[in-house]
């Protein structure tokens, strides 16, 4: 399914019916990361899965992808879809899309689902690594940005034992398009510190983190859940960064915990 928004084509996913839930993918995949959820859950669950702008089907736009434009993006979604309020469910990137969404549409969020993620901006260091790492996409291709991410993104474990999950997420960046890369990671390096966001945050709010995630580790997530009341945490034994995919038993079974406790 498609949808036109803010000037550029959304390519999306929508299935099922009761609360909706809206998936927010990492960087640098594709909704597709989200299948073993959307299996899971699109029974008892209105399920959307974008690819936001620069991934998979979408469009891309040669501007930075600030994090404030795909959750505008996501807003006009939502509101093309007829839905007014949603579960944000996003990981990494996705993460911190659904703080900047959280920002800017309070209203339109029913609760928020954290994975693998962090709410600081990024140190100097770090944002001239993703300006570089923009460079490198457009001059060698998203092979090259697979070759570097993929050690990175998965657990050691993963790694380890599971290559068919190392050939999934290679095949998911690779069908990125440099262009798209570099947009995100320079709009990634603009994103805001929303640690003071986490203090106002009035939804329910489950923190999910790999055990074994080296690039948000599990000492992130309990910064988070320090910092806004009422949020729980669950470490995913054995995951790496996208715990989703690697331990996708065990994420399921704490989202729909949460989810299930939602109230009416
Ligand atoms: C992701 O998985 O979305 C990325 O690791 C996010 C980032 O580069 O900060």
């Amino acid at each position: 399914m498609q949808a036109q928004v803010n000037g550029i084509r959304i390519d999306y996913h929508d299935e099922g019916h009761g609360t909706p839930l809206m998936f927010l993918h990492a960087f640098p995949l594709n909704r597709t990361m989200w299948d073993y959820q959307a299996q899971a859950l699109r029974n008892r669950f209105r399920v959307v899965i974008p690819d936001l702008r620069g991934f998979g089907n979408s469009g891309v736009s040669k501007e930075p992808s600030l994090m404030d434009q795909h959750a505008a993006d996501m807003n006009k979604l939502l509101g093309s879809l007829g839905i007014d309020k949603a579960v944000l469910i996003g990981l990494s990137m996705g993460g911190y899309i659904a703080l900047a969404f959280y920002r800017n549409y309070p209203e339109r969020v029913r609760a928020m689902v954290w994975a693998d993620t962090r709410a600081g901006a990024d140190k100097p260091e770090a944002r001239n690594g993703r300006l570089k790492a923009a460079e490198k996409a457009e001059r060698e291709g998203a092979r090259a940005i697979a070759d570097e991410m993929i050690p990175r993104l998965l657990g050691r474990t993963t790694l380890e034992t599971r290559p068919e999950v190392i050939e999934r997420v290679r095949t998911m960046v690779e069908a990125n398009s440099p262009q798209g890369i570099a947009a995100a990671q320079r709009g990634m390096a603009e994103r805001p510190d929303s640690n003071d966001l986490l203090e106002q945050v009035k939804v329910p709010v489950l923190i999910l983190v790999g055990s074994e995630d080296t690039l948000t580790p599990p000492n992130e997530a309990e910064a988070m859940k320090r910092l806004t009341a009422g949020a729980s945490l669950r470490v995913i034994e054995g995951a790496g960064h996208l715990s989703n995919l690697e331990r996708p038993e065990e994420f399921n079974a704490a989202l729909l915990e949460f989810l299930n406790a939602l109230p009416d």
